[in-house]
């Protein structure tokens, strides 16, 4: 029988989420000197005629816009990304004042709106200078540096900004390296140096959790996810078991650092097997146990399969089922790990243009594992369709399928709350259309629609697609009436 959704708890935070580099463009505006990301999006527009990061969304001139276009949908919370480049354009050293400035301008454009601000302290986008200086994440020197502008930032904010998140998806950046960190040539085989980058970001987030208990009194700090739930792709014993494996060094790797201060066994024997287990330094675990989170963000936009891998295959770690054209199929091959899983597809979900599975009930399904494993409030930070939306010549968007996404989405997050998750916010992704991290700018997440091509940034204007006056709506509703 369907299931219909009845009011949310009241308080409950109904937001949509951004990142920095993907929004605001100014990339080299008012001080703000290149983060990796600004040159990673310049290799892509040379390599694949992907949009560079330099205009982007152009948030940075538009925020009281798009501020005053999320009071109008109804938003009481909105989730975004500082860019450290914009406030220590160097990484480290002299703090930019026109960089704090714009945050602070933001902030209390939101809070006068009745908005309240999550901040995320790193969304991808390192200093580029500190890349030059040491290899970024690669070195360990990042943490020091991070704790710094982390001490900046939350210092700055501690009276406006109450949820802190603090880096986001980890799980996703050791997938997907070299699209979320400059890694230069001579290291991209060195496969020990994701989870070496990892640990050092495992660090810089105990780190920065210890800083908003110290910060921020009555603060709430906890990392955000990219997290998908591992499906068998068969009932066979050896494919249930490829997924518990996949779940343990995908998603477990990380959950089990944020809430209980210690890697998952499995995961960090396989590493240590294959000898790619970080070099973990005396009292780095102790740090990392003291940095307890409060909540988590989860980042959720599809399930994933696997299946049993025997032994004596290849390792690939390179691709897992990645499109980077948006034509249904056009897929490299999967991350595959001789002996422990290899991922695929999973033939019983539809997909979107760009072969991420839409599972709903995925959603369900992993707030209830991830509250029964660790019982701390959750928040979805991200969960949104990619696709290509059509501005029309009267200036409408009619984009159904993202409502019918989104709304089946929200129904299966109650439908966990009915069963006991405590939900603190829904941040869709994305507030207004933005650079995707690996398409473009013609893969549009938005309830708002940006008028540009990847070749032209045009005067970025902005239009209301049908799903805003949607979300509006069952805002208005306080979630009540969507369908699963
Ligand atoms: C998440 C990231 O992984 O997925 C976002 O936090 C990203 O930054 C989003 O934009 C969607 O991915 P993509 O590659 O379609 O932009």
């Amino acid at each position: 029988m369907a299931y219909t959704t009845t009011a949310f708890p009241d308080g409950f935070l109904w937001g949509a989420s951004t990142s920095a580099y993907q929004v605001e463009g100014a990339a080299y505006e008012d001080g703000k000197k290149a983060s990796q990301q600004d040159i990673i999006n310049q290799n892509n527009y040379r390599e694949r005629g992907f949009a560079t990061a330099e205009v982007t969304s152009d948030h940075y001139h538009h925020f009281r816009e798009d501020v005053a276009l999320m009071a109008e949908m109804g938003l009481k919370t909105y989730r975004f990304s500082i860019a450290w480049s914009r406030v220590i354009p160097d990484g480290t050293g002299a703090v930019n004042p026109a960089g704090l400035k714009f945050y602070h301008d933001l902030i209390d454009e939101l809070i006068a709106h009745g908005i309240e601000p999550i901040v995320t302290l790193y969304h991808y986008d390192l200093p580029w200078a500190l890349v030059e200086r040491y290899g970024g994440w690669i070195s360990r020197q990042v943490v020091d540096d991070f704790e710094a502008y982390a001490r900046l930032i939350i210092t700055e904010f501690r009276d406006q900004v109450k949820y802190w998140t603090t880096i986001n998806e980890q799980s996703i950046i050791v997938q997907y390296w070299t699209q979320k960190c400059y890694i230069p040539e001579e290291h991209r085989d060195n496969n020990q140096l994701r989870y070496q980058i990892n640990h050092h970001m495992n660090l810089a987030h105990a780190i920065a959790c210890n800083l908003v208990h110290e910060l921020v009194p009555g603060g709430m700090v906890g990392s955000v996810i990219g997290y998908s739930p591992i499906y068998p792709l068969t009932s066979r014993a050896e494919d249930v078991m490829a997924a518990q494996n996949a779940h343990d060094l995908r998603n477990g790797y990380y959950l089990d650092i944020y809430f209980k201060g210690k890697y998952t066994d499995s995961a960090m024997a396989y590493l240590e097997r294959h000898g790619l287990a970080p070099k973990i330094e005396p009292g780095d675990m102790e740090l990392i146990a003291s940095g307890t989170s409060d909540m988590l963000g989860i980042n959720y936009y599809a399930s994933e399969c696997a299946k049993a891998c025997p032994d004596d295959g290849t390792r690939e770690m390179r691709w897992n089922g990645v499109n980077l054209t948006g034509k249904k199929g056009d897929i490299s091959g999967f991350e595959t790990h001789p002996g422990f899983y290899e991922m695929c597809k999973n033939p019983l979900l539809d997909t979107n243009d760009w072969d991420w599975a839409i599972d709903p009930i995925g959603l369900e399904y992993l707030l209830r594992d991830i509250w029964m494993r660790y019982g701390k409030p959750l928040m979805v930070c991200e969960n949104g369709l990619g696709a290509f939306d059509m501005l029309e010549a009267d200036g409408s968007v009619h984009d159904p399928y993202r409502i019918d996404y989104l709304g089946r989405h929200i129904a299966a997050m109650k439908r966990a709350m009915d069963y006991g998750v405590q939900m603190l916010a829904y941040c869709p992704w994305s507030a207004l259309d933005l650079l995707s991290t690996s398409n473009g700018v013609k893969k549009r997440y938005g309830f708002i629609y940006v008028d540009r091509t990847d070749d032209d940034p045009r005067e970025c204007r902005r239009y209301r697609k049908d799903s805003f006056a949607w979300y509006r709506d069952v805002i208005a509703r306080n979630g009540a009436g969507l369908t699963l």
